[in-house]
Order: structure tokens, then C-alpha cells, then sequence
């Protein structure tokens, strides 16, 4: 995963991560597009999420921000494509989509126009309505020109980290939740991802979520990414969906060294070992995250490496691996390199 969103990143620099992506044979990009900091992909129905919820004014009062054209994502889905990689976007919802509620204050819960496109890190409140029925047709038309730009089998819908407080004090979101015979806002969570699940079926897409969307019913079909630890995707294999690992413990490249060294990555198992054959079967992989809350792209060089080495050898790899040897070995690349740049 790269979050084009809290920091926004050159066409340049992806590509460049592509590059380095299929040489370490990873064989996929999870572009991280939407947030409550920035809104980072052209759709030509709701010009204002870019032209708005693109920038942010940042503490200091300067303007921060940027967007991928159409023809820029085209550009690097190709790029991606002749390398062997899949780009699957990240479209967020419902939470983390303050930068579009700032473009649209209509699709919130109380219509607020003074919300602005964040500028400091958090989880914030400002979440889409899931009551008014607006708000699924104005995100069944964004997913629909995302799907135009992007042939992955897969399209990421966030589910991650929403408060439903607006959804506790909304009456629209409350008749939704009656209408349905729902208990709980947890379970309003799960309709709405459900109804946008259903929405990308019948475009023959599948939708990927964070472990958050089990929470009020795991929907059918879904495909879950373990983020919380390693039990929402246990939970999600035995009830036979497909799991993506990705714990804070081993797979979290924002978090220093200090937290996740080269050896922990090195120890990361996708695989649990409480789940039997055939329910192991739905891991489908492991996947390493680079949020960037504090990783301007100058930065992130320093973050993924090496812990992408060790990724890359842990998910292709299926006997119990050999840390020192993997140490000894990358010393060894570094003096090799220094030598051969008279570094
Ligand atoms: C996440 O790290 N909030 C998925
Ligand atoms: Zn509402």
C-alpha cells in the first residue's frame, strides 16, 4: 500500500515504486487514493473533489495538495501493468472522507459547510450519511469512472476506522437503521457496505475491505484485509472469505525501526497457525502498508528499505526462513553498492 492521500506523491515517484515493486516480485499496488487530508484521483462528475478536496491549507497557511489526472492514472496503471503489477485503487468509505465531505458537505450527515480538508493527523467524525440515498448514487458514480480507469479484478472500499457518532445523532441514518430491521450503527456499517459491494458485482468487481467491515456482518464475497492484528482475518478465512494480511505488528512500514525492525518483518507468518488447511487456503497474501502521515516522499526511501526486502522473501517463501543469513547477505548489497558508487 502507498497513501498518495496524507502525502501527495510525483507520477515519477510511483512509477518508481512500481519498478522497485516487480524487482522485489511484488505483484501489487494498492494505491491509497482518498482521505480525509486529500482527494488524489480525477472524476469528471464531481470536479470539486479535486478542485476542492485536493488541497489542504496546512497549519502555516500554505497550500498543500495535488491530484492524479485520468490520463496520469492511465499512464501508471500501464506502467504497472508491463511490470506484472495490478493497481488496485482505494476509494474510502465511510469513513475517512473528510476531503470530500469538504467538497460536498451535502453527502454528510448534517450538510456542515464549514468542513474543511484536514491538516492535522487523526481519525476524524466527518463521515458519509449512510441514510440518505444520494450518497450511494453519488459513490455508485464515482466507483463507476474509478472501474473505467482501473482493470484490477479487485476495488478497495477503505471500511476502516469510522465513528459513527454523526450516524448515532442523524435522523435519516436512524430511519435507515429502523427501515432495515438493523440493530445497531454497526450493522448500518454493514449495510453500506454491502449495498456498495452488491453496486461493484454488478460491475464484476470485487470488493476488498479493512477488518472493520465483519464488524454488524461480514459481507458475502468480500474479501478482508487484517489490519487490527491478525484475528479479523482469521474470523473472515473460517467464515470462507478471502484475507489479506496486514497486522500493525509486522506489516506497518510508517512505524519506526525501533517498533518494526527488519528482523520483526523478517518473522511476519501470513499465515496463522490456528487455521487448518482448508481454511488457510483463504489467505490469499500479505501485504506491507506505507502510510505516510509522516513520510513526505523524501522520506519513504528510507522507511520501505530494507523492510521490503524482507517482505518480499517472506511472502514468497514457504519453509521457515534464515534471518542471519538474509542480514549477512544485505550487508554485503550495501557494501557492494558503496563500492560500485565510490559512495
Ligand atoms: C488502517 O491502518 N487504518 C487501515
Ligand atoms: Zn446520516
Amino acid at each position: 500500500l502507498l497513501d498518495c492521500s496524507r502525502h501527495f506523491f510525483s507520477v515519477e515517484t510511483v512509477k518508481k515504486y512500481i519498478d522497485l515493486l516487480a524487482f522485489y516480485k511484488m505483484n501489487v499496488l494498492h494505491w491509497h487514493l482518498t482521505e480525509d487530508h486529500g482527494w488524489r484521483i480525477q472524476i469528471d462528475k464531481y470536479p470539486k473533489l479535486t478542485e476542492v478536496g485536493a488541497w489542504r491549507t496546512e497549519k502555516d497557511g500554505s497550500r498543500y495538495g495535488g491530484f492524479y489526472t485520468k490520463e496520469e492514472i492511465r499512464e501508471v496503471v500501464a506502467f504497472a501493468a508491463a511490470r506484472g503489477v495490478t493497481v488496485i485503487p482505494e476509494i474510502e468509505m465511510p469513513g475517512h472522507s473528510q476531503a470530500a465531505l469538504a467538497a460536498y458537505p451535502q453527502f454528510s450527515c448534517t450538510g456542515d459547510t464549514t468542513i474543511k480538508v484536514a491538516n492535522d493527523w487523526g481519525v476524524f467524525k466527518e463521515i458519509y450519511c449512510a441514510g440518505n440515498d444520494s450518497v450511494y448514487l453519488f459513490l455508485e458514480d464515482v466507483l463507476t469512472e474509478v472501474i473505467e480507469l482501473f482493470p484490477s479484478e479487485y476495488i478497495h472500499i477503505g471500511g476502516d476506522e469510522a465513528p459513527k457518532y454523526h450516524w448515532e445523532n442523524c435522523n435519516k441514518c436512524q430511519k435507515r437503521i429502523n427501515d432495515n430491521n438493523l440493530k445497531d450503527e454497526h450493522e448500518l456499517q454493514s449495510y453500506f457496505i454491502k449495498r456498495i459491494g452488491k453496486f461493484l458485482s454488478t460491475k464484476n468487481k470485487k470488493l476488498i475491505g479493512w477488518d472493520e467491515i465483519i464488524e454488524g456482518g461480514i459481507p458475502e464475497n468480500a474479501t478482508i484485509q487484517s489490519w487490527r492484528g491478525m484475528e479479523g482475518g482469521v474470523v473472515a478465512a473460517r467464515n470462507q472469505n478471502q484475507v489479506i494480511m496486514s497486522p500493525t505488528s509486522h506489516c506497518y512500514f510508517d512505524y519506526d525501526l525501533d517498533a518494526i525492525n527488519l528482523e520483526k518483518v523478517y518473522s511476519f507468518e501470513p499465515v496463522p497457525k490456528e487455521l487448518n488447511k482448508v481454511e488457510s487456503a483463504y489467505i490469499i497474501g500479505g501485504e506491507c502498508n506505507m502510510w505516510t502521515e509522516r513520510a513526505p516522499q523524501e522520506l519513504i526511501d528510507s522507511k520501505v528499505f530494507p523492510r521490503l526486502l524482507a517482505m518480499s522473501e517472506v511472502l514468497w517463501s514457504q519453509k521457515k526462513k534464515d534471518y542471519i543469513n538474509i542480514y549477512k547477505y544485505l550487508k554485503l548489497l550495501i557494501i557492494l553498492y558503496c563500492l560500485n558508487s565510490n559512495f
